[in-house]
């Protein structure tokens, strides 16, 4: 009966038919400075200077081996810097481990699936919701209603993220039955269910179906619109170039280029490092 989503802020009227999405706010929750990494000899992310805005949807890009995964590594504490600083919200977060960055609302997804096998789609979600939980439910249980109604609550919760998603028919199912695009999702549900402020995706379009892609658009899109910043890893550049607010370009762990996606197809460097390779980029 319940609604599946309510959303804020849109309202009926979209007016022109693209994004609906309000301007970008320009104070920066991310700010990566010098940021890099060294793998014995080879340096994989180079004095590398980001700036994420909340509501964002950033894009990076470039070549295989560029040090996109890496940079988001880093910003998602599962490998510490070789040198430079993170500074999230304000705060210098450098170095600091996964569970640590996601405490203080940092989330990502990986570029392979990686569910929690044997468990179904709501328990993963659940999974996701772990710290958050803790914290509600002793607020919870302080103010005397229960653990029963928290679990509830958590149910509730985890659901609407599914159904965000467009799982919610399976909810129930084994996450192994699940075909590879609607694992792609389910990281996605999981990593919001953490309340990020800030989520790294990970060629989150890799391998995913024209219909699922076009989904997948319309959650980012949503999800930026609910205030949570995006970093978003792609070499599709058709599903990346219209969705992206600002696009950053990585060649041999280095920035060469940082615009608006208008500005980075017309980059002479960009198109010789990167875009002139992967041909049909008119429609984009
Ligand atoms: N743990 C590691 N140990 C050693 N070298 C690594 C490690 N992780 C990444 N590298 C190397 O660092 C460089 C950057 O890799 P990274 O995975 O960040 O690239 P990428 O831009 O994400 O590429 P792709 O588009 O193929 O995913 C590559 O040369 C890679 O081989
Ligand atoms: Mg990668």
């Amino acid at each position: 009966m319940n609604a599946p989503i309510q959303r804020t802020g849109t309202g009926p009227g979209t007016g022109t038919g693209g994004s609906a999405r309000p301007a970008v706010p320009t104070r920066p929750l991310l700010v990566a400075r010098g940021l890099s990494k060294h793998f014995g000899g080879l340096q994989a992310v180079a004095e590398l200077d980001l700036d994420v805005r909340e509501g964002e949807i950033l894009g990076v890009i470039g070549p295989n081996g560029a040090g996109k995964s890496t940079t988001f590594n880093m910003i998602a504490g599962a490998l510490a810097p070789t040198r430079g600083s993170l500074v999230f919200d304000g705060k210098e977060l450098t170095g600091l481990p996964a569970h640590a960055m996601a405490a203080r609302g940092i989330m990502r997804t990986f570029q392979h699936n990686k569910p929690f096998a044997s468990m179904t789609v709501r328990e993963n979600v659940m999974v996701g919701m772990h710290r958050r939980l803790q914290g509600a439910l002793w607020r919870v249980l302080l103010a005397g209603v229960g653990a029963v109604r928290a679990e509830r609550e958590a149910v509730r919760q985890a659901d609407e993220l599914i159904t965000f998603v467009g799982l919610g028919q399976w909810r129930d199912a084994d996450v192994d039955t699940l075909s590879f695009g609607q694992g792609r999702l389910l990281e996605i549900a999981r990593a919001l269910a953490s309340e990020p402020r800030l989520i790294l995706l990970d060629e989150p379009a890799a391998g995913l179906t024209p219909a699922e892609c076009e989904r997948l658009s319309g959650i980012v899109r949503e999800i930026a619109q609910r205030g949570i910043a995006v970093l978003l890893i792609e070499h599709d550049m058709r599903f990346l170039m219209p969705l992206a607010d600002r696009v950053v370009v990585l060649n041999f762990g280095r920035k060469i280029a940082q615009g608006t996606p208008a500005e980075i197809r017309a980059d002479e460097a960009v198109v010789q490092a990167y875009l002139g390779d992967l041909g049909a980029m008119t429609d984009a």
